[in-house]
């Protein structure tokens, strides 16, 4: 995936806490096992370079490394000013950012929650992130209701 040179530069972050510096140390070391993909841009609402600018992994989940449908957690790269598109899902979603990046949801306006930040995305709420000078890396997790949701973050 083009996408992944960007990888080594959103790895080279350096976090506040312990428990950040070692969920980036296994993030490293299970980052081999993770197959990415491209997701597409239904709503017209992504950057130019979105698809080669992006990448998408599945750490636990369908097509993951732990195959499991009552918790997705997944990994999304993307290089430097890259917009994903709006996009919405009805499993709740939370996102641990890892990178300097914006977000933004609903009705909000974007913002940077930073390395470490954390936000919550309520069920079928829309949704998007941006990247800015560097790569953003960021994880998400989600637990659909069903077991099948019907999009990925
Ligand atoms: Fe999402």
């Amino acid at each position: 995936m083009p996408a992944c040179v960007h990888l080594h530069n959103a790895l080279h972050v350096s976090p506040a806490t312990e428990s950040l510096r070692r969920t980036l140390d296994a993030f490293r070391a299970i980052e081999p096992k993770i197959t990415w993909r491209r997701r597409e841009d239904t709503t017209g609402t992504a950057s130019e370079n979105f698809n080669d600018g992006h990448a998408n992994g599945m750490i636990i989940g369908p097509g993951g490394i732990e195959l499991r449908s009552d918790v997705w957690l997944g990994v999304t790269l993307m290089a430097p000013k890259t917009r994903y598109p709006d996009h919405t899902h009805a499993p709740e979603e939370t996102y641990l950012v890892m990178s300097e990046g914006e977000f933004q949801h609903g009705e909000s306006s974007w913002f940077s929650p930073g390395v470490g930040g954390t936000f919550y995305n309520p069920p079928g709420i829309w949704h998007a992130m941006r990247s800015v000078e560097k790569p953003l890396l960021a994880f998400w997790a989600l637990r659909p209701c069903t077991g099948r949701a019907n999009s990925t973050d």
